[in-house]
């Protein structure tokens, strides 16, 4: 492994057409697009592996809800938080950092600070169809998952449905093929996975807006918003 290619953001996975990025999200608020820096891919593919090999990896929970039963029925994958503490999530968050100025200055969303968790669905590994962010709730602008699975078949399940904005119609299955990378915009685009029939290694994270002052404490049907 070479951690300097690694913790060198101008090298990074910083290679993306941020332009065609920006026209999909605008025109129809998902993208797909392929990075290109093996090495890092294969580093967090690696890292990926060996947390849940090591049992760090915890059964994701859903917003409102910690009923087991209730989660269990709406997802079922493992998640570990990406806390910046080894080159590979350094080198991936400075690639998040080069993705949020860039779609800052062409589509002005105010994206200001970024998230992500590795994840693995196991075999019946499943995410039901659901949203990113509540409508208003100026929280998660940005949804992006990078794919880290390499000869994945579509046979194989654990594909990504987008559907489009408040219809059943479905716009794409993306194969979690290695490199590839979804970018969506979290309070319009409905999603799914499909239930995964082999290992399932991606990493889930979220550019949110500086919502603080935005939302106010309590607001009152009726009231206009301060
Ligand atoms: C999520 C999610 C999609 C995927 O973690 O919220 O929708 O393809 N993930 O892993
Ligand atoms: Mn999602």
């Amino acid at each position: 492994m070479n951690q300097t290619v690694l913790a060198d953001p101008t090298n990074g996975l910083a290679d993306f057409d941020a332009e065609t990025m920006c026209a999909d999200l605008s025109q129809q608020g998902w993208s797909l697009c392929r990075l290109s820096d093996t090495i890092l891919l294969e580093t967090l593919r690696d890292e990926a592996r060996s947390l849940w090999q090591n049992d760090a990896l915890s059964p994701a929970g859903i917003g409102r809800a910690d009923d087991h039963d209730v989660v269990r029925k709406i997802r079922r994958d493992l998640t570990h938080w990406m806390d910046g503490s080894t080159p590979a999530q350094t080198a991936y968050m400075a690639f998040a950092e080069a993705l949020r100025r860039e779609v800052n200055y062409r589509l002005m969303l105010g994206l200001f600070a970024f998230e992500a968790h590795y994840a693995v669905y196991e075999p019946g590994g499943f995410y039901k169809r659901h949203v990113d962010s509540f409508r208003g709730a100026r929280n998660r602008v940005l949804s992006s998952v990078l794919y880290l699975n390499e000869d994945w078949d579509r046979a194989d399940g654990g594909l990504l449905r987008i559907y489009a904005p408040d219809s059943d119609t479905v716009l794409a299955e993306v194969s979690p093929e290695f490199g590839t990378l979804a970018v969506f915009l979290s309070e319009d685009i409905p999603h799914e996975v499909t239930p995964a029939r082999r290992d399932r290694f991606s990493i889930a994270g979220w550019h949110r807006c500086n919502d603080r002052g935005l939302v106010p404490a309590l607001q009152v049907k009726g009231l206009p918003v301060a």
